[in-house]
């Protein structure tokens, strides 16, 4: 008895390293944003894993991936499966380029630049949002790899130029503009608890963090959270707790429109991405505008609730704009069949945020890598599922 025991007895090693421990035990994006939820403060959770209003778009980002099913071919030798591809010109190991996000640091010290240096390990660009916490320079300084700098068009044009100058400076590679946020969408988790950014602390901020020891110890052991990139300038550095919407109601440029996307060309000469498409009418301006590529986003539907789910807007878009740029598909993503089913729908490319905010909530930085080489590895086997063994083998015909 003994020895039947003892052959079909295994314990686990134990993990002394709480990050890896926690990583050890899940298997995928979503017990990963489960371990952030655990480990965050309600208001800092809610406002990473929240959306606008009735969360209908946001549910939908992910619903149209459920939906949509694949038809797998057989016999077709997938003995060597390459994921790689190229974007905006440039080798991509596979598919994917992180988002921006804003206040990157309220998830973990190391913040963008935790996230920067798990994009470069990957081999994948990393977009840095002008509302980060960390700076163009500081991002630069530890990730050599490939990042896009996200602009929002502020009102002082001097201080919009001023940033894309020090991005083209710090050897940033391309111009992210995101166009769906003429004013904030109301994120309703957010207006229920009053949240501010950075966060203030009164009474309910007090109790969520004595609930959250760890998070709090390491918020308070960090310097304070600012806006990185416009320390001393006009529009505030986030010195002050502010709402959200406050700041962008009255720093965000509402006047906004494809005249200023021209300028951005006369003042950058890098590719140019236009974040925030979500119609197939605009991805044809933005394609006669000149830009190298769109990401068809509604803002991981934290902006217009009812906006149309992203990967329904993939196949009309690639058919309406053809060659003429590059498609990159913004939301949802939690797995690599999503990332498959975009591209054989006629994307480039996905762009994912809250998957890789889930990983830095649970585990810091080592949770970032989890995520990409999940994806990564998710995405290979799904291809040889599928009996494709090279992105080109990716198409319409295999999904439906
Ligand atoms: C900022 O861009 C946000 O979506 O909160």
């Amino acid at each position: 008895m003994i020895d039947t025991l003892r052959s079909v007895l295994q314990f686990r090693r134990f993990e002394f390293d709480a990050n890896k421990r926690r990583l050890s035990r899940s298997a995928n994006v979503d017990d990963l944003r489960t371990i952030a939820k655990r480990r965050l403060p309600r208001g800092v959770f809610d406002y990473i894993d929240g959306g606008a209003e009735d969360e209908r778009t946001l549910a939908a980002n992910q619903d149209a991936y459920a939906r949509l099913t694949f038809r797998p071919r057989v016999l077709r030798d997938v003995g060597k499966v390459d994921p790689s591809t190229t974007l905006l010109g440039r080798p991509l190991p596979f598919p994917l380029v992180l988002a921006p996000t804003g206040f990157t640091r309220i998830a973990d010290p190391q913040g963008e630049l935790a996230v920067a240096r798990a994009a470069d390990r990957a081999g994948i660009p990393y977009s840095l949002s002008t509302m980060a916490t960390r700076s163009i320079e500081e991002v630069a300084a530890v990730s050599p790899g490939r990042k896009w700098f996200q602009v929002y068009v502020w009102r002082d044009r001097g201080l919009v130029k001023d940033m894309i100058d020090r991005a083209a400076n710090a050897g940033y590679e391309a111009l992210v503009l995101t166009v769906d946020t003429a004013v904030l969408g109301r994120r309703e988790r957010d207006v229920r608890r009053g949240f501010t950014l950075p966060p203030k602390i009164g009474l309910n901020t007090l109790i969520d963090g004595v609930l959250h020891p760890g998070w709090t110890w390491a918020f308070v052991r960090s310097e304070p959270i600012r806006f990185a990139n416009v320390i001393g300038s006009s529009v505030g550095d986030g010195n002050t707790a502010v709402s959200l919407a406050a700041q962008v109601n009255s720093q965000f440029d509402r006047s906004l429109s494809w005249s200023d996307v021209e300028w951005m060309r006369s003042v950058w000469d890098g590719p140019i991405v236009i974040k925030g498409i979500q119609t197939v009418d605009d991805a044809v301006l933005a394609a006669d505008a000149g830009v190298d590529a769109i990401a068809l986003s509604n803002h991981g539907g934290r902006q217009l609730d009812s906006a149309p789910a992203t990967l329904d807007l993939v196949a009309p878009c690639a058919d309406a704009v053809g060659d003429r740029i590059e498609i990159i598909c913004d939301g949802g993503v939690r797995r690599g069949s999503d990332i498959v089913k975009a591209v054989c729908l006629g994307a480039r490319a996905c762009m994912a945020g809250r998957a890789y905010l889930y990983g830095l909530g649970a585990a810091g930085e080592l949770g970032v890598d989890y995520v990409l080489s999940h994806l990564h590895g998710d995405m290979k086997r799904v291809m040889a599922l599928m009996g494709a063994t090279r992105i080109s083998d990716l198409n319409r015909e295999l999904v439906g």
